[in-house]
């Protein structure tokens, strides 16, 4: 196999060996998907200011998110169904991730539970992402499972109480695992990894919640389920209440909106991250590195403000730590890894992320994160609030 040296190229192996329906539902965002390819394309045309003769010498990405030591301020991202792009992908990227010294959140809507990951990762604090459902006593179950499972932080979603629209899983008739249609057999024939994978575990449904919600023994559709679960009522008063129940470190995942970051501080969290969905929520929303900026100067150094959505390399990170993020989050770019080669892709995609950052913050003139602001780029070519 050729030396991987950038992330586009675990995403074109992961194409090749994970199943089409997995692949897609992760490589996709809603309707036109023109917030999905925004996120990414609007890095683009950020530029850096080269700087020389600068000393580079003793150089550190090492920093902190919420109060946490982090080897550079990138997490793996809340992703569902990971562990369908490789068999027991959840503890894998949580293994990666320890190894790193990131932090590695857990989705609700994981394959692996969260006992699961606990375990495989020999009780290493991980951070757990909350859905809030219409079912209060499963939300305060699992707030407690996590609490149990010695999680060091709880990222709340506030933005999706509803699903968006993904054409590809309509019509790739996305489930996990998968139905045993014409269609779906033929496909995983051509991925015989991935097959004998699933076969050695006994992880293929969503880990946190069959076996725990009443009445839910089969729950394979994503759609259906959140149609029927997920709480199209929630408010900041849940957050409260929610805060209340976990009593430990609270992040709020999906703010876009200066007043919304306002209200996300007022709730108490501790930091918020700007954030669409990965532009798989509201097509025609702002990437979420121009809507960083504003966010950022609503909520001034009341709390912390990460960012996800788009970040394929170090130089995104750069940028998004630039325009005033304290942490930002990989979710695709460590699922390309995971499909393409498990554990070893998301180290790997940790690697390639951790050099680009490091090299790229040198070349600016800067030897570490608390240095960057957005000195290090060019005037006129990148959002402002
Ligand atoms: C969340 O689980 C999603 O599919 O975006």
């Amino acid at each position: 196999m050729p030396t991987i040296t950038h992330i586009e190229e675990l995403r074109l192996l992961a194409k090749r060996r994970v199943p089409r329906m997995f692949y897609d539902y992760a490589d996709s965002g809603s309707w036109s998907e023109s917030t999905y390819r925004a996120n990414s394309e609007d890095f683009q045309g950020i530029q850096f200011r080269q700087r020389v003769a600068v000393n580079m010498e003793g150089r550190t990405t090492a920093s902190q998110m919420i109060g946490q030591d982090v080897a550079m301020p990138v997490a793996l991202a809340p992703t569902g169904l990971t562990g369908m792009q490789h068999a027991d992908g959840e503890i894998l990227a949580a293994r990666a991730a320890k190894a790193f010294g990131v932090p590695f959140t857990l989705s609700t809507m994981s394959i692996c539970s969260i006992e699961d990951v606990a375990q495989g990762t020999g009780g290493h604090p991980f951070w757990f992402q909350l859905y809030v459902m219409r079912d209060r006593d499963f939300i305060e179950r699992l707030i407690d499972r996590a609490k149990a499972a010695g999680c060091s932080a709880l990222v709340l979603t506030l933005d999706l109480q509803i699903l968006g629209q993904r054409h590809k899983d309509i019509k790739n008739g996305l489930s996990a695992p998968p139905k045993p249609t014409l269609a779906n057999l033929v496909n995983l024939c051509t991925k015989p990894r991935w097959c004998l994978g699933m076969l050695g575990t006994p992880r293929r449904q969503f880990g946190n919640i069959v076996g725990h919600v009443k009445g839910v023994e089969d729950m394979s559709s994503l759609g259906e389920w959140t149609a029927q679960q997920f709480d199209p009522r929630l408010n900041w008063n849940d957050v409260q209440w929610i805060k209340k129940r976990w009593g430990g470190k609270l992040i709020l995942k999906g703010i876009q909106d200066p007043e919304d970051a306002r209200l996300a501080v007022d709730a108490g969290a501790d930091a918020l991250i700007v954030s669409n969905h990965g532009g798989r929520q509201l097509d025609g929303a702002q990437s979420s590195i121009e809507a960083l900026p504003g966010v950022v100067a609503a909520v001034g150094r009341d709390i912390e403000v990460h960012m996800d959505g788009g970040i394929r390399s170090g130089q995104d990170v750069l940028k998004a730590l630039a325009l005033g993020a304290q942490g930002t989050y990989i979710g695709r770019a460590f699922l390309y890894g995971l499909g393409a080669m498990g554990q070893a892709g998301v180290s790997k995609a940790l690697q390639i992320i951790h050099k680009e950052l490091d090299l790229s913050m040198a070349f600016c003139g800067r030897t570490r994160v608390a240095d960057v602001d957005s000195s290090i780029l060019l005037p006129g070519t990148f959002p402002t609030a």
